[in-house]
């Protein structure tokens, strides 16, 4: 499933110094935390004996979206359901190119009935939409850079659901492994920063998905611990403004060495379910 280089824009990436860095329109979709909980466990940020404040996630969620409308993009409310507190990680529910759809294949059974929500959405906006046969997190694991779909596997999204995604989507797909269950979707270790821009986590990738990710991008930005354990990577940018979490300091400085305005928020409520900005926010890409 892996393309050649020659076809990837990143990996003929001029230096940041000579690039002029653009906003580009975006359409979104969320769901509001109204639902929002830890009542189970299933990744390694998750703890049940850790109070939530639902109305302050709601709040700091509500922020959020204030963002993406003050930076000019587009946002469509999903409606939240109760009796699944995960369903504010509206990224995980689909993947959306150019009027086609795949809807998620959850991978743990308490979050099963998000996936209908997500399929009556994209069917409502006129996307041609399939459920896959093996597991896929939506945008999770399923990250656009430019026309590349880079795809995450190890803890979520099943491999062989990959090459259904490509087929479906029509969109080269290149494959990752994920390797640390601290960052168990791709959208917690790799930050899209525009159609050739990326930055990661070294540490949480595989040693052959980390070669493929030098090969391709080499001038990547690449991030400290203290950011990636912040979910600073966990991140939506428009090509210019990167809304992202307050805390990754040291992430929000590297990016404006290389030209783009970080746009700090707090989702602290939010990251106690193991997600911050980029999970909150489904991108629908045209
Ligand atoms: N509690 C959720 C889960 O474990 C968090 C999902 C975060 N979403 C994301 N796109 N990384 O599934």
């Amino acid at each position: 499933m892996d393309i050649a280089d020659s076809a990837i824009p990143g990996a003929q990436t001029r230096p940041h110094t000579t690039v002029d860095r653009t906003a580009r329109h975006r359409r979104f979709v969320m769901i509001r935390p109204t639902h929002f909980a830890v009542d189970y466990v299933i990744n390694p940020w998750m703890d049940l004996s850790t109070p939530v404040d639902t109305a302050r996630a709601v709040a700091q969620w509500e922020a959020l979206r204030q963002a993406y409308i003050d930076l000019g993009h587009t946002v469509d409310e999903v409606d939240p359901a109760p009796g699944l507190p995960d369903m504010v990680y509206a990224a995980n529910g689909a993947m959306a190119v150019g009027g086609r759809a795949v809807v998620a294949r959850f991978a743990h059974a308490e979050r099963a009935g998000e996936a209908p929500a997500h399929a009556a959405w994209m069917l409502d906006h006129g996307f041609v939409s399939v459920q896959t046969r093996h597991t896929n997190e939506g945008q999770g694991d399923l990250l656009l850079v430019g026309a590349t779909i880079l795809a995450g596997y190890g803890f979520r999204t099943d491999r062989r659901a990959h090459h259904e995604v490509a087929d479906h989507l029509q969109v080269p797909l290149v494959s990752l492994e994920l390797v640390d269950p601290r960052f168990y979707h791709l959208d917690t270790a790799l930050a899209v920063l525009d159609d050739e821009s990326i930055a990661y986590y070294p540490p949480a990738f595989a040693d052959h998905s980390l070669a493929t990710l030098r090969r391709l991008y080499p001038h990547a930005i690449e991030v400290a611990s203290a950011d990636a354990y912040a979910l600073g990577l966990n991140v939506v940018s428009d090509g210019l403004n990167v809304v992202m979490p307050a805390a990754a300091t040291g992430f929000a400085d590297q990016l404006r060495q290389h030209g783009f305005r970080p746009v700090g928020v707090d989702l602290s409520e939010l990251l106690k379910g193991g997600g911050s900005v980029k999970c909150c926010t489904l991108e629908v890409h045209s």
